[in-house]
């Protein structure tokens, strides 16, 4: 998620401005800039990389002394991370220019649109559209606000934007839908950030945008107006937390806050995926459909969390394309001398794009004539950019090492590529691939809704400090489940914890199972009399007859389960292939919440690093 700071007042523009990006600058970012008002025309400078290359730049052409001026840290979506794609965005004269947080759906229509009109783009981001087509729509005599709320009307997706004119120094206005946008203010001076990190240094005085809304700063007013041009109320609080927590957006720990973004992240993630044929498009798939037709194989190939993303793609894959999948730890995959051929799709998932084993063998596979598909979170990381093509999540910058926004965003991605792949490959019709969207598209209210059901899932964590170990059991979807539930036990709370296909347990685990011993069950849907339903009640007897204390998550209705269950969680009823992305919820909640009970470091667990660049 980009950074975004505003500001208008009596200090130097580009100071203030600097300063907020750099409290900014834990939410990831991979270019930065800053533009001001000054003398009737804007000044900007923006840089690839992280703030010290902006500083540099600065010290050697630096901004005029200014009083309106924004600023950006950008984590790239669309267009690589480089001087051309960071923002601001300005127009060719230099009137207007532009910084944006989020995805700009329709912006390709739109660009068209701007480019027949005989606008010249610099960029290949989304945001550029945006100062094109504020520079359409402007009117001196009605100003940069009434600007923005009439291009705001013409933008489909998720966006923060905030924007300044060369005419109107003392001006900057804000826009947001789908994403935040808080307003500082000051005592003769305003300040806009993309969270209040931006700007706490200099007041506490908040105002939180609202969804649709657009706000004019001055030194000394502030006017906030819905996109119709009605009045909005303005509801101010103040900012009691320090930089630190302000940084986590009021949590405690980064990955609490990851958690809680994870309805934003799917949302997002799904951003842009129909196009105006109601096809499903996806970024960057530059692999051609006769290529796509031709693959006769698919080799999934990841590390830890994202490997068991993976696990869950073969399902989604095989089920809707009927291509034959495997799935491959990374660091396995070249040593057993995989057979690849150029009909071979080799699928790389990773969140940061740089882990090594993901890298090694996605190079291997390359070398063998396979086509690599990259799913990451990353734009322009070097798993990618060693990729034929790629689908990103757009879960934003995952500080937290122990990944969670990340996997939900892989397996909605893998999704969406098992039904591109199935779309065509003519092997599912468009109307059951947009009903599978759809019933994506309800996944981030579910999330949401089943976040707020969390609190037992707490104190069920604080109950069990003193366990020695848990155990996971699943079956279908629900067995790469069990197993990320006991990897995030394992690097959060430092526990013995294992997951198990359900069936497997009679096969020599259970023989593990003693009085009391905490076993989490990850029941399957139970509509249409799933079989596999059936088949985990029975595990889940086998596992009580033996003592073992029932921890079981099952949809929300499933009556069948109760009388097995010593503590039962409960997550609204999804089909079953979709079922990962909520049941993962509650086990990421249970151990953080465990390992914040043991007094562990839930952010940065002992031993491990957020990107494992080594083999
Ligand atoms: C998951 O919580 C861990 N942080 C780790 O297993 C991680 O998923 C793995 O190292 C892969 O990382 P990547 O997705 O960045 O490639």
């Amino acid at each position: 998620m980009c950074g975004i700071v505003g500001y208008v007042g009596p200090l130097r523009a580009d100071e203030v401005v600097l300063e907020g990006l750099r409290r900014l600058e834990y939410r990831g970012y991979d270019s930065a800039g800053i533009a001001v008002v000054s003398d009737g025309t804007l000044a900007c400078v923006k840089k690839a990389g992280k703030l010290i290359n902006l500083e540099s730049a600065l010290a050697q052409e630096s901004l005029p002394s200014a009083h309106t001026g924004i600023g950006h840290t950008r984590w790239a979506t669309h267009g690589a991370p480089n001087d051309r794609n960071a923002h601001p965005h300005l127009t060719q004269e230099n009137s207007i220019a532009v910084v944006h947080n989020g995805i700009i759906e329709n912006f390709a229509r739109l660009r068209h649109e701007l480019e027949e009109a005989g606008y010249e783009f610099a960029s290949e981001t989304d945001t550029e559209v945006v100062a094109h087509l504020l520079d359409s729509i402007y009117d001196p005599a009605l100003g940069l606000a009434e600007a923005m709320r009439q291009a705001c009307r013409r933008l489909d997706g998720a966006f923060t934007l905030v924007a300044i004119h060369a005419n109107e120094p003392g001006v900057v206005v804000g826009a947001r839908r789908n994403s935040p946008l808080v307003v500082g203010r000051g005592e003769g001076e305003n300040f806009l950030g993309s969270d209040v990190a931006a700007f706490i240094g200099y007041t506490r005085n908040a105002i939180e945008m609202g969804q649709d809304q657009v706000v004019e700063l001055h030194p000394d007013s502030i006017e906030v107006t819905n996109f119709d041009g009605s009045i909005a109320p303005i509801n101010e609080y103040y900012v009691s937390w320090d930089a630190e927590a302000a940084e986590k957006g009021g949590f405690e720990h980064f990955m609490l806050k990851e958690i809680a973004e994870q309805p934003q992240a799917v949302s997002d993630t799904l951003l842009g995926r129909i196009n105006d044929e109601g096809s499903l498009v996806l970024d960057e798939m530059r692999l051609s459909d006769d290529e796509l037709r031709s693959i006769d194989k698919i080799v999934l190939i990841a590390c830890g969390t994202a490997y068991h993303a993976g696990m869950i793609a073969k399902y989604a894959i095989e089920h809707w394309t009927r291509i034959p999948c495997e799935i491959e730890l990374a660091s396995e995959f070249r040593y057993r001398d995989p057979i690849l051929t150029r009909d071979t799709l080799v699928i790389a998932i990773s969140q940061s794009g740089e882990t090594m084993d993901t890298l090694m063998a996605l190079r291997h596979a390359r070398e063998q004539g396979a086509r690599v598909l990259a799913v990451c979170n990353v734009n322009g990381s070097t798993i990618p950019r060693e990729s034929d093509a790629v689908v990103y999540t757009h879960a934003g910058p995952e500080i937290a090492v122990a990944s969670t926004k990340a996997f939900l965003t892989q397996v909605v991605a893998v999704h969406l590529v098992a039904l591109y792949l199935a779309q065509v490959r003519g092997t599912k019709w468009g109307d059951e691939i947009r009903h599978h969207i759809d019933q994506l598209a309800s996944m981030p209210s579910k999330i949401e809704s089943l976040l707020e059901t969390m609190e037992p899932v707490r104190e069920l964590a604080k109950s069990l400090v003193d366990a020695q170990a848990v155990l996971f059991i699943g079956r279908h979807v629900g067995y790469p489940v069990a197993l990320e539930g006991a990897l995030k036990l394992k690097e959060l709370a430092y526990m013995h914890a294992e997951g198990f296909a359900a069936g497997e347990l009679k096969h020599g685990p259970i023989a593990l199972l003693e009085q009391g011993l905490p076993v989490v069950a990850i029941v399957p849907s139970p509509q249409g009399r799933s079989v596999l339903h059936d088949k985990v009640i029975s595990n889940i007897q086998e596992v009580r007859a033996r003592g073992a204390r029932m921890i079981i998550i099952a949809e929300e209705g499933d009556s069948e389960v109760v009388p097995f269950a010593d503590v039962l969680i409960t997550i609204p009823a999804v089909p079953t292939l979709m079922q990962p992305i909520l049941a993962a919820v509650p086990l990421q909640v249970f151990a953080c919440a465990l390992a914040t009970a043991k007094g562990f470091d839930v952010d940065q667990p002992r031993n491990l690093a957020k990107s494992v660049t080594v083999e």
